[in-house]
């Protein structure tokens, strides 16, 4: 009996039990879920946790708050296959699991004393917005902060609800979209029109940035053509992952595995594999 709780006590690939205290809907496809852990969490920006529903399996998910309140994990979920589809079955109440934290976090303390930009598209904001409540937070300590966020439509944003808030905290927040809806006023076209907006230092700013594929390599070919250094460079790299933590394989792509290696990688790690 004591070896097996040993083995169990060691097994990586056991969830912790959480519960669902609110869901809120962010989009027509997008929820906010509030979860309660049984065991109290810590994790950095940019982390994420293996999302399980039992019966389904596991998708990793990126956390977007801040670990203040250790026994509470905010995740935005989009429903886009077989597990994520079973989560928005879920309601108030209901158990989700989750194992974690895992990847590499933003490295968030390149941010004291520089100008900070945020470039995200689509779901990309989910882990930004744990960076935006991390640079809230230290906003004494970081200079000018600017969001440049793009999404295919004004109701496909997510966190409208909150922009005005990051506005009052002194953020600003340049919105764009592809195909603008009755009543748009802000820009229509990719994040990469939005530079003139913003008045930045680029030689010595910081960019986080987390969205589709194209949206990241033109982004960090015109930071770079801006003058900004590549180790300042910071983004997340897509895959798709079964395990989490470096034993399967799936997410290994240019000598790298996503899940442990990254997600996070600055344009210096990763430019032998992009655009440079
Ligand atoms: C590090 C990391 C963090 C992520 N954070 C979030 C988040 O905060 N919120 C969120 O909504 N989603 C996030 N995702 C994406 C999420 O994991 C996938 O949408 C999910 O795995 C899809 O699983 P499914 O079973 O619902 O879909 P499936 O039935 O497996 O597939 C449905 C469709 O989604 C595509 N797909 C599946 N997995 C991925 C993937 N990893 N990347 C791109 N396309 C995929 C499939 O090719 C298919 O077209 C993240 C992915 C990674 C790697
Ligand atoms: S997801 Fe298994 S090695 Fe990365």
């Amino acid at each position: 009996m004591k070896r097996r709780s040993s083995n169990r006590k060691n097994n990586i690939y056991l969830p912790i039990k959480g519960r669902i205290e609110s869901i809120v809907p962010l989009t027509e496809d997008v929820n906010f879920y509030r979860i309660r852990s049984e065991k109290p969490l810590s994790y950095g920006v940019g982390q994420f946790f293996m999302v399980s529903v039992w019966g389904y399996g596991e998708v990793p998910i990126s956390v977007c708050s801040l670990p203040e309140k250790p026994e509470i994990l905010e995740l935005s979920i989009r429903k886009v296959g077989f597990v994520t589809n079973a989560i928005h079955r879920l309601k108030e109440g209901d158990e989700l699991w989750f194992r974690g934290p895992y990847g590499r976090a933003f490295p968030m303390e390149l941010s004291i004393n520089r100008d900070v930009i945020l470039i995200a598209g689509g779901i990309g904001l989910a882990p930004l917005r744990a960076a935006i409540h991390w640079l809230i937070k230290h906003r004494k300590k970081v200079r000018h902060i600017s969001l440049l966020y793009g999404a295919k439509t004004p109701s496909q944003l997510l966190y409208r609800e909150e922009f005005t808030q990051w506005e009052k905290e002194g953020i600003k927040v340049v919105l764009t979209v592809d195909s603008p809806e009755d009543g748009w006023t802000a820009n229509i076209g990719v994040v990469t029109t939005l530079w003139h907006h913003i008045d930045v230092d680029f030689k010595r700013a910081v960019a986080y940035i987390c969205g589709p594929p194209v949206m990241i390599n033109a982004s960090m070919l015109d930071l770079y053509r801006f003058g900004m250094p590549l180790s300042n460079i910071i983004t997340t790299l897509e895959a798709h992952m079964k395990c989490g933590v470096g034993k399967c394989g799936h997410c290994y792509a240019s000598e790298k595995y996503i899940c442990t290696d990254g997600p996070v990688f600055s344009y210096e790690e990763i430019k032998r594999y992009r655009l440079l």
